[in-house]
């Protein structure tokens, strides 16, 4: 095991949470008194392995400055892009090589500590890993509509964040990746086309990203529980 690696985690929150459908950017809304960006961070910026967190915002972001943790020692922030994996890219562009990265969405503020701990200890073992849940429901191919066949869901698991790789490797992978046209949507799957092992790591299912309306209520709820 390689004790010395050094981590930072990569914050993608430039989006503008469409789905949401709210005023302003989904990771904004409070839950249980605080942003739910604060939420996501909040575990990175308390880990002892983790030396900095770097934030991606939109060019016309104006609600993080409002933050208490704005001015945490350990955070900064870069401007995002376009689509997702250009705001994880504008973030691994300040970030030096050797480091390992732990990218995680804005989107998902009820990661537990044991989670990100199994992350990290596969790191150390120099594994590149995703935080995941298999799939509980019988899952269905349908052609216009109409059910075509069940497919096995034994192979089928839901792909979360924290993702984690070394920053120079996932760097270079992502941008081979977008010029031959993969459509990234999130890490592992540029790693997966580059021919990498990525391993999944079970995580708890309520480490949802909060994408729709209803969502919103359901992470007040695992935030209030676990605060408990
Ligand atoms: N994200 C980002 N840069 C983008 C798009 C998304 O940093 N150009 C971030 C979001 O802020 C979020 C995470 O990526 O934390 C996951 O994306 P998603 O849940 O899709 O958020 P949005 O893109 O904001 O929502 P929507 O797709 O509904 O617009
Ligand atoms: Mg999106």
């Amino acid at each position: 095991m390689n004790k010395s690696v050094s981590f930072t985690a990569v914050i993608p929150a430039a989006g503008i949470g469409q789905r949401m459908a709210c005023d302003y950017p989904k990771q904004y809304l409070p839950i249980n008194g605080q942003a739910m960006l604060s939420h996501s961070v909040r575990l990175f910026l308390e880990h002892p392995a983790i030396e900095r967190v770097v934030v991606a915002l939109n060019c016309q972001d104006q609600w993080f400055s409002g933050l208490e943790i704005a001015n945490h020692s350990k955070i900064s922030t870069v401007i995002g892009g376009e689509q997702r994996v250009d705001s994880v890219l504008a973030a691994l562009d300040v970030i030096e090589s050797n480091q390992w990265v732990l990218v995680h969405d804005a989107a998902r503020p009820c990661l537990v500590k044991d989670d990100l701990d199994k992350l990290i200890t596969l790191a150390k073992n120099n594994q590149c890993a995703i935080l995941a849940s298999p799939v509980r429901d019988t899952m269905k191919r349908a052609v216009s509509g109409i059910i075509d066949h069940t497919v096995d869901r034994n192979e089928l698991w839901h792909a979360m964040t924290p993702q984690s790789f070394p920053c120079g490797k996932l760097r270079q992978v992502l941008r081979e990746a977008l010029i031959a046209g993969v459509n990234v949507t999130d890490e592992a799957s540029a790693m997966e086309w580059a021919g990498e092992a990525v391993h999944l790591v079970t995580a708890r299912q309520d480490n949802l990203k909060v994408t729709h309306p209803e969502d919103l209520a359901l992470a007040e709820f695992i935030l209030a529980r676990q605060k408990r």
